[in-house]
């Protein structure tokens, strides 16, 4: 997978929309030096940042912000408009898409209900959701192959980030995850990526209206009594951090648990390491997020000022477009091991919760929602295998997601 020549590509390399050989793609992007010129979906150049020393250090400069409204020319003059596929990425209110103190500010709004602690407090409910799916999977039957994707792993942290933002279950609830899971999708057209973020929008703002009269001790209430009482939000910035912190909350996590079941189930040698008790579920955490990480892209940052990478030059304003998901399979960081999966392994910096001031404010609650699928999954069908090869396992449509499309299983 990894390989150390240089490739000739043409330059700007336009990326696979559909995300076809996300790992093969990035290994000939690594070999062009610390950043190279890529198109995206409806003709945009960025620069691409994939080898893991560049990528920390873009995270972490100040020089490099997530703000269009403030440090990308093309959408300041208005050029960059609905009509281009990726706008829902850049063009939301909230701390993902802002710079400096208001990024300050809109993070400090929300980041006291995902700490550890709070977060660890919400272990029994997540545990009881868990084992309500499981066991709705259990009526299933042993021999019947089972999507484990659809009817596990997304469910779960939909049910639990619903839960924490008074989100209630439904025919919405349904209709908004599929709207989230289009914007994840790099290969649909412009009209079927704004139409789904026209539609979350809508459910979400129904989701306020609801809540404004009847509050409740949900996060959704919080932000809105926070908006009211002093201003400190706008309208726009309260549906905006609404529509992150739900969709960062689920299609994420769903991919890491994803790939993390798929690859123990082909390698049970690993997973009979947890077993024994030589490792645990955050080293399966750990490990999937170095090979197979679930973000693979998050588009776009922006070069305040010019910035030499080590020779090449990006120049203010600029695009850039990180790699969080080739980091952990850069054969320079991680030697002739890089694309065995091992949880035994030792020294993983791994960047699939991100780096910097971006870093991901759900991290703890993802470790949770994993921890707790993963333990009950395999206890409750320690002779489950996969229902197709592995290599038949289909990738989802997109660069920006880095997961399967669906997991079928076996229960046994
Ligand atoms: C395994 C699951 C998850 C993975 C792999 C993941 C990955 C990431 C990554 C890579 C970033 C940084 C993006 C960037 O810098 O461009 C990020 C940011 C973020 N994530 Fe997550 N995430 C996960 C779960 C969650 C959950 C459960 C939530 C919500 C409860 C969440 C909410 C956020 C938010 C709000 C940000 C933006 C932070 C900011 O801009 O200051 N994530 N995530």
């Amino acid at each position: 997978m990894a390989q150390a020549q240089t490739e000739a590509l043409s330059c700007p390399y336009a990326l696979d929309a559909m995300g076809r050989n996300l790992g093969r793609e990035a290994a000939m992007l690594r070999t062009q030096g610390p950043a190279v010129q890529v198109t995206l979906p409806g003709g945009i150049t960025a620069w691409a940042v994939v080898q893991q020393r560049y990528v920390e250090r873009i995270l972490a400069d100040d020089r490099v912000s997530r703000s269009a409204r403030l440090h990308w020319p093309d959408f300041i003059d208005g050029h960059i408009q609905a009509d281009w596929p990726l706008y829902p990425w850049v063009a939301n209110e909230n701390m993902f898409n802002s710079y400096g103190e208001q990024r300050s500010r809109l993070r400090r709004l929300v980041a006291g209900a995902f700490t550890v602690r709070r977060s660890e407090a919400m272990r029994p409910k997540v545990e009881a959701i868990t084992a309500e799916l499981l066991a709705g999977l259990a009526d299933q039957g042993a021999q019947a192959p089972v999507d484990l994707r659809a009817r596990f792993t997304a469910l779960l942290p939909m049910r639990v980030i619903c839960e924490l933002f008074g989100v209630e279950q439904g025919a919405a609830t349904d209709a908004l995850c599929a709207a989230l899971h289009t914007v994840f999708t790099s290969s649909v057209s412009a009209e079927e990526m704004n139409q789904a973020l026209l539609e979350a929008f809508h459910l979400l703002t129904a989701v306020v209206e609801r809540k404004r009269v009847e509050p409740g001790d949900d996060l959704t209430s919080a932000l809105i009594a926070a908006r009211d009482a002093d201003d400190r939000l706008t309208e726009e910035e309260l549906l905006g951090t609404l529509y992150l912190m739900i969709a960062g909350g689920m299609d994420s996590p769903t991919t890491l648990m994803t790939n993390a079941i798929a690859a123990l189930l082909t390698h049970p040698e690993q997973l009979e390491h947890v077993r024994a008790g030589r490792a645990d579920w955050n080293d399966v955490i750990d490990e999937t997020l170095r090979m197979h990480t679930p973000g693979a892209y998050s588009p776009l940052r922006f070069a305040v000022e010019d910035i030499d990478l080590d020779g090449v030059l990006i120049k203010k304003g600029e695009p850039i477009l990180v790699s969080f998901a080739a980091g952990g399979l850069d054969p320079v960081r991680y030697g002739a091991s890089v694309a065995e999966f091992d949880l035994l392994r030792t020294g993983r910096d791994t960047l699939g919760f991100g780096h910097g001031a971006h870093r991901c404010l759900g991290a703890p609650l993802a470790r949770v929602e994993a921890q707790s699928a993963f333990g009950e999954l395999f206890d409750r069908f320690p002779d489950m295998q996969l229902a197709c090869p592995a290599d038949e396992l289909e990738p989802m449509p997109t660069f920006l997601m880095n997961g399967f499309k669906s997991l079928p299983v076996l229960l046994g």
